[in-house]
């Protein structure tokens, strides 16, 4: 579906072409550069960001459309920006009805940038880009691309062919959590999502295991049970294994799997309760990552655990107040049946530290409107006392631009998690810092591994779409998971 091509745009027939257009400089040799001239010639086009106009049929080459689309200025012109215009242009290109396009590659020397990287952004934009979530619309007026061509020289697209399978890889995986977290709560119940998870990793030969309620009860899974109690379909615990021979490191990724988050009996309130299907957004992440691991074989062995419950309010509800025992052995107190993904969390993150013994865990959750709060809906929350692996999920982000900050673990605020009764208390004393006293209440359960926390509620979802990205899941965290992995291991 994604192509690296090189092609003679004087002579070869073309129906679509895309151009990218810089406002204060040439970015294009030969032709191209002819074209984008010609372009600039309108009064209406400068390449300023936002700027598109199309020619038909333009003297000297045989090619139907040239979509010329504005950049903007060199010096912000980044990887980002290319992923936003191949995105773009391939959106705009479903809209016209179109079944394919060809996006011609700028310079590197001009962009101060380098070959493959720019070659990347443009196939991630175009693959993410050309993607319609319609399952549920009875007339499907819109339809993806069949093909989208990225032209560049034959000496590139030598060198960066093994960069087409390897974003299919990552954005394929990508394209399948935003399905996950767009589908709607009731097609996903714990048990079908469970399902739905296991099933496509057996497509690519992963090994899975789905412990059932009866073998979590059987092992005392105290804290996933007592937060799937108040559902008629039962929570789950599943494990996605990618075991490559001769791996000498283990990673475990552990994704918070909640079907919906009504809060339970601590009811959440209109406003707060629409969006809750995205609750399984971390899980989402974490299996489609195990899916791409399986097509780009890296040499460590990753084990994803997906703790998978539904939250809901009922006569067999846990009650505020309750006492549970984790697996871990230590009691929680419920202060708040809402503040249910670190309890599901931690007794994952358990059964990944005695069943694999990973040398470094790092979980993902749509764990706390307190994120939102303090970084916004667009940059996740990242907490760890390790400051490399800290460090490395800040750069492979930097990389993807799925945006991280990280957030400290003050030692002094886990007293706001005592308990009068139990040994802990999953609900904070305090108003204040709840992404922080979340973190810190999973930082109990990290055991030895080298442990990090990515807190995701803020952009795992967005309610209106943009140029790589349509309106609903983002699937934020696979391609900084599959970018975090190969760094770890290379
Ligand atoms: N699933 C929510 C967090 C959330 C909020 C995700 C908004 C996405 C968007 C989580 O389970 C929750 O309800 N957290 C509570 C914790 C509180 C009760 C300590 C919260 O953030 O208010
Ligand atoms: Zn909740
Ligand atoms: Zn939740």
């Amino acid at each position: 579906m994604i192509n690296l091509k090189s092609v003679d745009i004087e002579k070869k027939k073309i129906t679509t072409l895309a151009v990218p257009v810089c406002e204060d400089r040439e970015i294009h040799d030969g032709i191209l550069k002819t074209l984008c001239g010609s372009a600039k010639k309108f009064k209406e086009f400068d390449g300023k960001t936002g700027e598109e106009i199309i020619l038909h049929n333009p003297p000297g080459v045989n090619i139907t459309r040239v979509i010329f689309v504005g950049l903007g200025k060199l010096d912000k012109i980044d990887p980002e920006a290319l992923r936003v215009f191949a995105g773009k242009t391939v959106k705009a290109c479903i809209q016209k009805k179109l079944t394919e396009v060809s996006l011609a590659t700028p310079s590197a020397n001009d962009l101060k940038m380098e070959m493959g990287g720019l070659i990347e952004a443009l196939l991630e934009g175009a693959y993410l880009g050309n993607h319609r979530f319609d399952k549920y619309k009875k007339e499907k007026k819109l339809k993806a691309l069949n093909s989208i061509n990225v032209i560049t020289n034959p000496g590139a697209v030598k060198k960066f062919t093994r960069l087409v399978p390897h974003v299919t890889a990552v954005c394929s995986g990508t394209l399948l959590a935003r399905e996950w977290v767009s589908t709607p709560s009731n097609d996903k119940r714990p048990g079908a999502f469970s399902r739905m998870l296991t099933r496509e990793a057996k497509k690519e030969k992963l090994k899975t295991r789905v412990l059932t309620d009866k073998e979590l009860r059987k092992g005392k899974y105290g804290a996933i049970l007592a937060v799937g109690e108040g559902s008629q379909d039962k929570p789950r615990l599943v494990e996605i294994v990618y075991a490559p021979k001769g791996a000498k490191k283990t990673i475990a990724l552990i994704g918070k799997g909640v079907t919906f988050d009504t809060g339970g009996i601590n009811l959440k309130p209109s406003g707060g309760i629409e969006d809750m299907k995205i609750d399984m957004s971390g899980a989402a992440a974490v299996a489609a990552t195990l899916i791409a691991m399986a097509r780009l074989k890296p040499k460590v062995k990753v084990v994803g655990v997906i703790p998978v419950v539904e939250n809901m309010p009922s006569g067999t509800a846990t009650r505020p107040g309750d006492i549970v025992k984790s697996y871990a052995g230590k009691s929680v107190e419920i202060g708040n049946t809402d503040a249910e993904g670190r309890l599901i969390l931690i007794d994952a993150m358990t059964h990944a530290l005695k069943s694999f013994k990973p040398d470094i865990m790092v979980d993902i959750a749509t764990l706390t409107g307190a994120c939102m709060v303090a970084l916004g809906d667009k940059i996740a929350g990242v907490f760890s006392h390790d400051d490399d692996l800290a460090d490395a999920i800040a750069a492979a982000g930097k990389k993807t631009h799925e945006r991280t900050w990280r957030l400290p673990l003050p030692e002094d605020y886990q007293e706001l998690l005592k308990s009068e009764f139990a040994d802990l208390n999953n609900m904070s004393s305090s108003r204040y810092g709840g992404a922080i006293t979340a973190a810190l209440f999973l930082a109990e359960f990290a055991g030895k591994a080298k442990w990090a926390h990515i807190d995701i509620a803020g952009p795992a979802y967005i309610k209106k779409g943009t140029p790589y990205c349509e309106a609903g899941g983002t699937g934020f965290g696979v391609r900084l998971f599959c970018e975090l992995i190969e760094n770890l291991t290379s």
